[in-house]
């Protein structure tokens, strides 16, 4: 990475964790997302969800038909994955690999938005986890156990003694991604994880567990738009999460997760979980490693540790950020209604270069 005092420019990013929705509302946000990363992975939470090769097929036809026709963002690609199921057939795991499908990804059933159709009891998987262990396909996971009598905060972290670790001892060979952590226990997890007897594991790391807080959700009244799942957590899991991106550690990548939802679905009496980053993802990254002290290890966090993990190429281009304050927008359109971003209305420190 080359940094000036005023710009960092970095290989191209890649986003290893996005929704994007669909149909016309899916055309107004993906092009925040084309403008500064070349790859993300596009989550399966459709509703019905994505749950076959040929799902995820025509998923990618109609996301490559709503970007722009020209300029980088016109390069731009998705990546597919598959909704797990307690259904799902074992031999999906073939057609789905062959179908460029990147991995499949757990959604414990009633963890989030859209997750009805989750999975109730993971060892109903084992046949279909085997298959993915046998032909190095990844599991990505919503790590976060459902029972209602567990504390919303604990979920985490209860979620890795009950379910991730029993599941690695039992499928040593599969390739995990446990999604958007937001505990110093997921961290120390991952950190220390064993990589002699077990594949490999890693981590996505979004904007909003690196700059705030549970305070956020309720600083001056009930802040819908800081509430995501896994929810915030306190601030050492903050800064345990911060630490860990900004000591360089390879297992610990960008994934913003950014999740739109409707305004009127957010700011109501059951608002939707789900952060809108996509349009600032790389400006709030790069001040987290800044304050951090670290904007020499954004590069590794945001543009080589993915790839690296998925066994995908580098990019070859580069991203161009200029310290600059912006004016983020209030709202975007998004379909027929409006999407609220993350800090609408405030300001942010670097402006993407076009
Ligand atoms: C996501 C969504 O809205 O699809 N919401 C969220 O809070 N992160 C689902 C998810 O990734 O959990
Ligand atoms: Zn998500």
């Amino acid at each position: 990475m080359t940094k000036a005092t005023d710009t960092i420019e970095i290989r191209r990013p890649d986003d290893w964790h996005l929704h994007v929705r669909d149909g016309r509302a899916m055309q107004d946000v993906i092009v925040h997302t084309a403008a500064q990363f070349a790859r993300a992975i596009i989550m399966p939470n459709l509703k019905p969800p994505v749950v076959s090769a040929q799902d995820a097929i025509a998923y990618r036809q109609r996301i490559l038909a709503a970007l722009p026709k020209e300029g980088v963002a016109s390069q731009f690609q998705p990546l597919m994955t598959l909704y797990l199921t307690d259904n799902t057939p074992a031999d999906e795991v073939a057609r789905a690999k062959e179908a460029g499908v990147i991995g499949f990804k757990l959604y414990p059933a009633g963890a989030t938005t859209n997750s009805d159709a989750g999975v109730t009891d993971i060892r109903r998987c084992d046949a279909v986890l085997a298959q993915m262990e046998k032909l190095d396909v990844p599991l990505l996971v919503h790590g976060e156990v459902t029972h209602s009598e567990i504390d919303v905060f604990d979920r985490e972290a209860i979620f890795i003694e009950k379910i991730l670790e029993p599941l690695r001892q039992r499928h040593p060979g599969l390739r995990i991604v446990f999604e958007h952590i937001t505990t110093k226990q997921a961290v120390e997890y991952v950190r220390d994880a064993d990589t002699q007897r077990f594949a490999k594991i890693a981590a996505t790391v979004t904007p909003q567990h690196l700059l705030y807080n549970r305070n956020s959700i309720f600083s001056g009244g009930l802040r819908t738009h800081y509430y995501c799942l896994p929810v915030l957590k306190r601030e050492e899991h903050r800064q345990a999460i911060v630490n860990i991106v900004a000591s360089g550690n390879s297992r610990f990548f960008l994934g913003t997760d950014s999740a739109p939802h409707p305004k009127g679905a957010k700011e109501s009496a059951c608002g939707c979980a789900g952060c809108y980053t996509a349009w600032h993802a790389m400006s709030l990254y790069a001040e987290v490693f800044e304050q951090a002290g670290a904007l020499d290890k954004l590069e590794g966090f945001a543009s080589i540790y993915g790839p690296e993990f998925y066994g995908l190429p580098l990019n070859q281009g580069t991203l161009k950020l200029r310290r600059q304050t912006i004016q983020i927008p209030a709202e975007f359109p998004f379909g027929d209604e409006v999407v609220v971003p993350l800090r609408a209305g405030e300001t942010t420190q670097w402006a993407l270069v076009e």
